[in-house]
């Protein structure tokens, strides 16, 4: 369901032509929004929506390799299959692709001719920010004849930099990049859980899930190789963090116990195990921190606050490390995470080549 304050927002920023179809746009595809809640909000602001035919202009491999990708198929293949249709039903949703309840993050909504519209699957946008603010700034090296290689350094400097402020989640910021996964892959959303019987959150570890089929090192290099080993330090670790503090979040929702809160509160305990080893051979200021914080986490039912201030205060040490690790490249001090390193043959999906 969505966040009536962003749909407050939306009305104030949308066109004049826009916002005299709002409310019957809405309409049209059926959508209600009468329970507010954690996981119920669109992600994105579907009115800054360019979808990825318009990054598909330049990033064409990009996009053959996401189209090869469940997050793409789920468009498809996700309403069609019996396993939806059970889940749907017991949430007493009719047509899924109408329901915000399954839109979150399965699809991606844009408007289109003045009507809010499911136009994809989990796209280039759901993971580097809506692209309304942002494509023209990132897409202009100089001026219309000047090409991305011939770009002048301080012009590159500045283009990233206001990029970034207009929206964009680049490949140097990894705590926002990988935040968005774990925001749909710990699956906080009670009811869904408990009512639907959908799966309660993705075994999920960044390196893993980011380096098979999702991969699209496509730009810079031609293979699409992978990351390599600083990056992998890195995500790795970064990874954790956030599996912890969406965890937390997590169990802050929990009103009930059920399913929902006992994968919540595993996943926590799961996710500060695995900090607490990485700590045993990685000497981190952030990493001590965060687990210092969370170990003072009373993970139970009724204790939205308290959860939500650990979880906030993870996130401020999390944002700190990732920040250290993608400005220098040097990860030597991470080394001793080498051993928890998944392999290759680990790598979920398979990757593309062209
Ligand atoms: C008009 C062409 C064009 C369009 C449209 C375009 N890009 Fe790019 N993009 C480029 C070029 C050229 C580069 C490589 C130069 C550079 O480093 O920015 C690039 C680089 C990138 C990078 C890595 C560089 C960085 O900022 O860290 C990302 C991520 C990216 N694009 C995402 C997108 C997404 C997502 C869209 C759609 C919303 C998009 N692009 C639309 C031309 C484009
Ligand atoms: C909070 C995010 C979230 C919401 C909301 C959500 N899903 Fe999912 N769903 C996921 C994730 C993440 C996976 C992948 C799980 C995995 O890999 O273990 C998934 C997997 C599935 C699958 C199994 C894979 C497939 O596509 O066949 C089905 C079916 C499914 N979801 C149906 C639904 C339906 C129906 C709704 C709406 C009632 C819904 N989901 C709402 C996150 C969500
Ligand atoms: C599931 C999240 C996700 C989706 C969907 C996604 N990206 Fe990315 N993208 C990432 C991550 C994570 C990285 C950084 C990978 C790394 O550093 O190893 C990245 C890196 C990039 C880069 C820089 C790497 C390179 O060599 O090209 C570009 C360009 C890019 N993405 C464009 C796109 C476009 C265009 C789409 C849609 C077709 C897209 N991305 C869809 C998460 C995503
Ligand atoms: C907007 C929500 C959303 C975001 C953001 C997101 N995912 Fe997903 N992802 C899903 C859903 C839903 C599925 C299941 C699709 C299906 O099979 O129907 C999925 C499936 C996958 C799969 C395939 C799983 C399988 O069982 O084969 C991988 C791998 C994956 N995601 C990795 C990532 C990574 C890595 C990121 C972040 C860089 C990410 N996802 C971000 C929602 C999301």
């Amino acid at each position: 369901m969505i966040n009536m304050n962003k749909v407050v927002q939306l009305e104030i920023t949308a066109s004049r032509r826009l916002r005299a179809l709002f409310t019957s746009s809405f309409l049209l595809v059926g959508i209600s929004f009468s329970t507010p809640g954690f996981a119920n909000d669109y992600r994105l602001e579907p009115a800054n929506v360019k979808g990825p035919d318009a990054c598909g202009e330049c990033h064409k491999e990009t996009v053959k390799a996401w189209k090869q990708s469940h997050h793409s198929s789920t468009f498809k293949d996700m309403p069609r299959s019996d396993e939806a249709r059970d889940i749907a039903d017991k949430m007493g949703i009719k047509r899924i692709k109408s329901e915000s309840d399954c839109l979150t993050c399965h699809f991606t909504l844009a408007i289109e001719e003045e009507v809010l519209t499911p136009i994809s699957g989990i796209s280039c946008e759901s993971c580097h920010g809506a692209g309304k603010d942002w494509i023209d700034v990132h897409s202009d090296f100089g001026g219309k004849d000047v090409k991305a290689e011939n770009e002048e350094l301080a012009h590159k400097i500045k283009r990233y930099k206001d990029s970034q402020a207009a929206g964009m989640i680049r490949p140097s910021n990894l705590y926002d990049l990988a935040a968005n996964c774990y925001g749909c892959h710990t699956v906080p959303n009670e009811k869904l859980v408990n009512v639907g019987g959908h799966t309660a959150g993705s075994k999920f570890e960044l390196v893993r899930w980011s380096q098979g089929e999702v991969r699209h090192n496509l730009w810079y290099s031609e293979e699409n190789t992978e990351a390599d080993l600083n990056r992998k330090r890195a995500f790795y670790i970064i990874g954790k963090m956030l599996d912890l503090e969406y965890a937390l979040r997590g169990v802050a929702q929990a009103s009930t116990g059920g399913d929902y809160a006992i994968a919540m509160a595993k996943r926590a305990k799961r996710a500060l195990a695995f900090l607490n080893k990485i700590d045993e051979t990685v000497d981190d200021k952030q990493l001590t921190e965060i687990i210092n914080i969370a170990s003072t986490a009373k993970l139970k039912l009724n204790n939205k606050a308290p959860l939500l201030k650990v979880a906030d205060t993870v996130a401020t040490s999390a944002k700190q490390f990732a920040a250290n690790y993608s400005v220098s490249d040097d990860t030597s001090a991470l080394a001793g995470v080498d051993s928890l390193l998944p392999s290759a043959d680990k790598f979920k999906g398979k990757v593309y080549q062209k």
